[in-house]
């Protein structure tokens, strides 16, 4: 051992076992010590006669975790980690593996060249590689088809959900359950009893089961795999294990690893993986900032946002009052909250006495007084600002000093809605997505006058409340929306010179988003934000709208709806495109996919570079964190900022430049340094 080499693994014997433990903290991930440790302590094992058989275990809180993803990308360092698993696997002595806490990645590929396992009730063990755009790429594929068979290894594999200990035993994966609390010495014990039973190596067992499943889980999957490579690639290994050899299995293993780990969409996954803790992180915040107690939660309106922000809150156990103005509204608000949540627990999420526990803490009122002793509210009533700032002005008198006071506004100006209230150092934005009880994404809207601890206590109650919370400066739609702007307005554009609703839409799918402009128009309501006149028809969407088509709800909108809202193309959409064709006198042309790419993508890139510059956005990555958890931008692509870097920069500028558009001079910049964001 070098002389700067942490020492990260030690052994210790018990009579004719040794225990070789594992300690680097927290997780006890594979850095390139532990390797060395590793095979430092084997090889001493293996060399003491004295020694009849070797446990593996770890202190600390789990078992070894995984990978030190910190060392991805950069030059290898310390032994090679097949070359430290191969030399384990070979060993000439019984080799155990003791698990608790979690066995995942490299963790359980290390278990797995172990010759047998016990684990505690508590355990869990996974491959969950595929979730970073990877696959195990230390044997894992080869191994888990020799021990857990065909099915359980491509489950395993494509979908990356660890497996509790007790399944894992049924599994076969576990050999033996030991005591929660007496994992080491029940791990010595096992390990003396099997001394006579000798060696099992892992790669010398059999494959067995029926590679067909391969096939069913591609088909089950289909929606959720769509685009990405990693879960296809998973399964590939997995089914070359039931025909070659092991060694050309694992070769097989090495080269569709190489693919992925090179390829751009895992590099975009393990990109969103760091840049969603990120977002969390809040510049410029004095790091002892105290957060404010939130105990209890006020919501104003129990209208689609009202009822579904609520949700999240009551799943925590928060009471929450909620403020309507008349007893219908409220009513009906709460009867939506309540079917939700029965259909959720018919489908088994939650207990049908969880339900009624979560409707329990719910206070209904019709009197904005009632929010006197909340500590957060958050108002969700009609996108208006002379709404929002009277309410704001009234909550003023009513809250409790301390009490956070904060807008769910899509658009409008925070700071004014701020200014409405004597402490406008309360007041911020907090922009849920809906459906709000399931989308993931929360904007939290700084205002010039917002206090640190406001701001540190949303994004904090914004992760207690399972959401990935992001903050954003005041503008007109913060992030997410100010950067669907240019693109809808594009989308439009492009149906006057040619293209359908149907092609902008399936290039947009086709890309990997859940559905393109029009078909999210349609489903949000083609009138919203609509100015309500039928005879004011300046654009095609207000021809659409006068003539009643609001989308899926009216089964008419930009496209034709049956009765189980599939849709088709309409021929009446087609006609009022072609009437504002000709009054504004455009000569139709065929539209190439990739103009819309670049029309509609890419003008997203240049108002993200806007926000960025403007400083709206606290980094790129906070950018790309916003239109995977709000819009669903595909992972694989790890949002636009990350795929501007991907596709180019300076082909992005100057495709803008030739349709017309006025580069943001920070993507100038990165695109005169050929560099990404
Ligand atoms: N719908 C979306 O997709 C979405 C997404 C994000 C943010 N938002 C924003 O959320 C807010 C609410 O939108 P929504 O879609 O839930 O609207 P909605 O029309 O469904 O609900 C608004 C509710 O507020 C109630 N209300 C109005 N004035 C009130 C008052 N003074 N006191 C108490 N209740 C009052 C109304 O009766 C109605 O039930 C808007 O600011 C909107 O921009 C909407």
């Amino acid at each position: 051992m070098s002389e700067e080499t942490p020492v990260s693994v030690t052994m210790q014997k018990d009579g004719e076992v040794a225990v070789v433990i594992v300690n680097n903290p927290p997780v006890n991930a594979l850095s390139w010590h532990v390797r060395q440790g590793l095979k430092d302590n084997f090889e001493a094992a293996l060399a003491d006669d004295g020694v009849k058989a070797i446990v593996l275990r770890c202190d600390g809180a789990t078992f070894i975790a995984g990978a030190d993803i910190s060392e991805f990308g950069k030059p290898p360092r310390g032994p090679d980690f097949n070359a430290v698993l191969n030399m384990i696997e070979a060993a000439t002595k019984p080799v155990v593996a003791a698990i608790h806490g979690t066995a995942l990645g490299g963790g359980l590929e290390t278990a797995l060249v172990c010759h047998y396992r016990v684990a505690v009730p508590s355990a869990k063990l996974g491959v969950p590689e595929v979730k970073l755009g990877l696959l195990p790429g230390a044997g894992g594929t080869q191994r888990l088809p020799r021990v857990v068979g065909v099915e359980a290894a491509a489950t395993m594999t494509s979908l990356g959900d660890p497996v509790p200990a007790p399944r894992a035993k049924e599994m076969g994966l576990v050999d033996e359950l030991a005591g929660e609390d007496s994992l080491a010495a029940d791990a010595i014990a096992f390990a003396r009893a099997k001394i006579a039973d000798g060696p099992r190596p892992t790669r010398e067992r059999a494959v067995f089961g029926d590679v067909g499943v391969i096939e069913k889980l591609k088909t089950a999957n289909a929606k959720r795999w769509r685009g990405f490579e990693a879960p296809y690639a998973n399964l590939a290994c997995v089914e070359a294990a039931t025909r070659l050899p092991f060694d050309e299995g694992l070769a097989f293993e090495r080269q569709e690893f190489m693919k992925l780990m090179m390829g751009s969409q895992s590099a975009a996954q393990r990109h969103i993986f760091f840049a969603e803790r990120q977002a969390a992180k809040i510049d410029g915040l004095p790091k002892d900032t105290q957060l404010r107690d939130i105990k209890k939660v006020g919501i104003i309106g129990a209208g689609t946002m009202g009822g579904g922000i609520m949700m999240n809150f009551l799943q925590k156990g928060f009471p929450c009052t909620i403020v309507e103005m008349q007893q219908e509204a409220l009513d009906r608000g709460l009867g939506v909250v309540r079917k939700n949540y029965d259909a959720s627990a018919a489908k088994g999420r939650f207990k049908p006495e969880q339900v009624d526990q979560m409707m329990g803490l719910i206070t209904p009122a019709l009197e904005l007084d009632a929010l006197a002793d909340c500590d957060l509210i958050i108002e969700a009533v009609y996108e208006n600002m002379d709404v929002k700032k009277d309410i704001f002005g009234k909550l003023d008198k009513i809250a409790k000093p301390g009490a956070i006071l904060a807008s769910n506004t899509s658009y409008l100006d925070v700071n004014e809605i701020a200014a409405s209230t004597s402490r406008p150092g309360d007041v911020l934005g907090m922009h849920f997505f809906s459906p709000a009880n399931v989308m993931k994404l929360l904007e939290v809207v700084r205002g010039d006058k917002t206090a640190p601890d406001v701001l540190a206590t949303a994004m904090a109650i914004g992760k207690k409340i399972g959401k990935v919370a992001v903050v954003a400066g005041v503008c007109h739609g913060f992030i997410g929306n100010r950067m669907l702007a240019p693109r809808q307005i594009e989308a439009q554009k492009l149906l006057l010179e040619g293209a359908t609703p149907a092609q902008v839409d399936k290039v947009h799918v086709d890309f990997g988003m859940p559905m393109g402009p029009f078909q999210m128009s349609d489903l949000a309501g083609v009138d919203i934000g609509w100015h309500r006149d039928p005879n004011r028809i300046e654009s095609i969407r207000d021809a659409l709208c006068a003539e009643g088509r609001w989308g899926q709800k009216k089964q008419a909108g930009f496209y034709d709806y049956d009765d189980k809202r599939n849709p088709s193309e309409s021929p009446r959409v087609a006609e009022i495109i072609e009437e504002f064709r000709q009054k504004a006198g455009i000569q139709k042309r065929e539209i190439s996919d990739q103009e819309i790419v670049e029309r509609t993508l890419y003008p997203m890139v240049n108002e993200g570079a806007l926000i960025l510059a403007e400083g709206k956005a606290q980094r790129a990555s906070d950018i790309d964190v916003v239109w995977i958890y709000g819009y669903g931008w595909p992972v694989y692509r790890g949002g636009p900022m990350f795929w501007a870097g991907l596709e180019g920069t300076d082909k992005i500028a100057a495709a803008l430049e030739k349709h017309g558009f006025t580069v943001a001079p920070l993507l100038a910049e990165k695109a005169a340094a050929k560099a990404g964001f």
